[in-house]
């Protein structure tokens, strides 16, 4: 989800409290226990995150600890307890990026934008996610695809640098030097 949510903005649980009252509903404890990822997906869903609201929903509405609920959402690197950033960053870091240069670019995100894997940016912009696998482009190495949709392609840091600054003041990537792949 590209979308910001902030900390301070209200969580309307209604959404939620419905798909719980239609579909999660256990007939004893070890079902209630088995349920709380599905639920912890389904707000995931909605929300983008599993904000603390929405966790002690699920703990109310299964009959379980709040601290059960997370135990699973830290268990689980696919869950956000924090909002994600305004853009989603997924970089590659399989072998023909890892030969290319990605780990340059991870070092440029964390010293120049206090941004790790699975973190989120000091001023909420960017979310990264490190892919150890490969995310099929390899023709574009190093690479990182961009909100779900795009990728920026044969990435040096400097070019990285002007693609981020891009995207924050909403340019068309190509606009930039041409980093979009
Ligand atoms: S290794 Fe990065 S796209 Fe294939």
């Amino acid at each position: 989800m590209a979308n910001r949510i902030d900390r301070d903005e209200k969580i309307d649980l209604t959404p939620l409290l419905e798909v719980l009252a239609n579909r999660f509903r256990p007939r004893d404890d070890q079902e209630a226990y088995e349920l709380i990822v599905g639920a912890c997906q389904e707000a995931q869903r909605l929300y983008g995150w599993v904000p603390p609201e929405a966790a002690q929903a699920i703990a109310d509405h299964l009959g379980v600890t709040i601290n059960r609920v997370y135990g699973l959402l830290t268990f689980y690197a696919d869950f956000r307890t924090e909002p994600p950033g305004k853009h989603f960053l997924w970089l590659c870091h399989g072998a023909a990026c890892y030969v290319m240069g990605s780990s340059r670019l991870i070092e440029l995100l964390r010293d120049r934008h206090q941004l790790v894997d699975h973190g989120v940016s000091p001023d909420g912009e960017l979310t990264l996610h490190v892919f150890n696998g490969c995310l099929g482009v390899c023709d574009l190495a190093p690479v990182i695809q961009v909100d779900h949709h795009e990728y920026w392609g044969r990435l040096t840091p400097e070019r990285l640098e002007a693609a981020i600054e891009a995207l924050k003041r909403g340019d068309r990537l190509e606009d930039a030097d041409g980093t979009a792949g």
